[in-house]
């Protein structure tokens, strides 16, 4: 008899090879509908381009003829919707070594973004070593989490209008996280796929240095839009940020870079915020940019004020006053003015 549970049986049969199982179990029926005239329903995919889709069409319509008869078969085939399907840009801020600054400024650039009416998340990857909660002065909260679908999903915490979620929150960050590769990876895709991202222009990714598993996992399995590379200007530096770029670059990868930001370019002491001392030569960043052929972003100066505002939650690029506000806000626009 054609009816919804004997329907539901006999696709039971249709199985999905790629994942083993069949389409009943996978959950990839959606919306089934049957009456006399026959029966709809919604093919759950993870990509609408999928050439295997057609085939498992196919394979649902003939398993259902041949038990129903020839019944009006109609399947649309929906691609799934996942936590991120309604954010519009990942931007990637990296850098080959660690301690030049990526989290000041993908915290800073979060926020100038924000600044620009923009809807942003900060997630951080820096499994190993995350540094999102204290910047933002919420080392004490925990996001929320609930069941979905039969999953658990996390509600990021907002804090200046920005979303965010670090592993920080739900591990000690005092002691050094001793994980193996693919528990980091793991970890990471949790945080990606498993929280309510809700609608964002920008989910900003604060990466772990270097050019290991979480970087590839990050630029293989999510459409990162481009890369924000972070150096100082210490010519010792260039080999590190050279290879930070030619990992993006890989043909496998192609992950286009806005640009270079150059941060301690110089030295502006507190009590004369006007003056600036180039250390390490006024030209390196721009020399550096050169050579890698993009774009140089901004220059960011060593200040007292940076540190104390990532040490105490409230980045500086808050302060409206701060010539470093500007600077960020220069970054963004030129990230939101970039062709891709
Ligand atoms: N422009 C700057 N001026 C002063 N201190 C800075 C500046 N940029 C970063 N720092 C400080 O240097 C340390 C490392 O910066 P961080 O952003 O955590 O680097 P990374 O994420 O690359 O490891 C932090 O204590 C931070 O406050
Ligand atoms: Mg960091």
């Amino acid at each position: 008899m054609l009816n919804k549970e004997n329907v539901t049986e006999v696709l039971k049969d249709v199985i999905y090879f790629p994942k083993g199982d069949n389409i009943v179990a996978l959950n990839m029926v959606e919306n089934l509908m049957v009456n006399e005239n026959g029966v709809r329903f919604d093919l759950i995919v993870e990509h609408a381009d999928d050439p295997k889709n057609d085939i498992l069409v196919n394979a649902a319509k003939r398993t259902l003829t041949g038990v129903f008869g020839e019944i009006h078969i109609d399947i649309k085939v929906k691609e799934e919707e996942t936590a991120l399907a309604k954010v519009k840009h990942i931007i990637a801020v990296a850098s080959g070594k660690g301690g030049v600054g990526k989290s000041t400024v993908a915290a800073n650039l979060a926020i100038a973004l924000a600044r620009a009416n923009q809807r942003v998340g900060l997630v951080d990857a820096d499994i190993y070593g995350p540094s999102v909660p204290m910047m933002f002065g919420v080392e004490d909260e925990q996001p929320a989490c609930f069941e979905k679908d039969g999953k658990t999903v996390m509600l990021p915490i907002e804090k200046f209008g920005i979303k965010l979620l670090s592993i920080g929150f739900f591990v000690d960050t005092d002691r050094p996280l001793i994980w193996r590769g693919p528990m980091a990876t793991s970890a990471l895709n949790q945080l990606m796929n498993d929280t309510l991202w809700g609608e964002l222009d920008w989910l900003v990714v604060d990466m772990p240095p270097g050019t290991g598993d979480i970087q590839l996992t990050m630029a293989q399995q999510y459409k990162v839009t481009g890369a924000v590379i972070v150096t100082t200007p210490q010519r010792v530096a260039f080999a590190d940020v050279l290879r930070a770029a030619m990992m993006f670059r890989e043909e496998a990868l192609q992950i286009p870079i806005y640009g270079l930001v150059e941060n301690m370019a110089y030295f502006t002491p507190s009590d004369m915020p006007e003056k600036k001392y180039y250390i390490f030569g006024k030209e390196t960043g721009q020399q550096f940019a050169d050579q890698l052929n993009v774009p140089l972003l901004g220059q960011i100066p060593i200040t007292e004020q940076i540190a104390e505002c990532g040490d105490n939650g409230t980045p500086l690029a808050l302060n409206a006053d701060s010539p470093v506000t500007k600077a960020f806000d220069e970054i963004a626009h030129s990230i939101l003015n970039s062709r891709f």
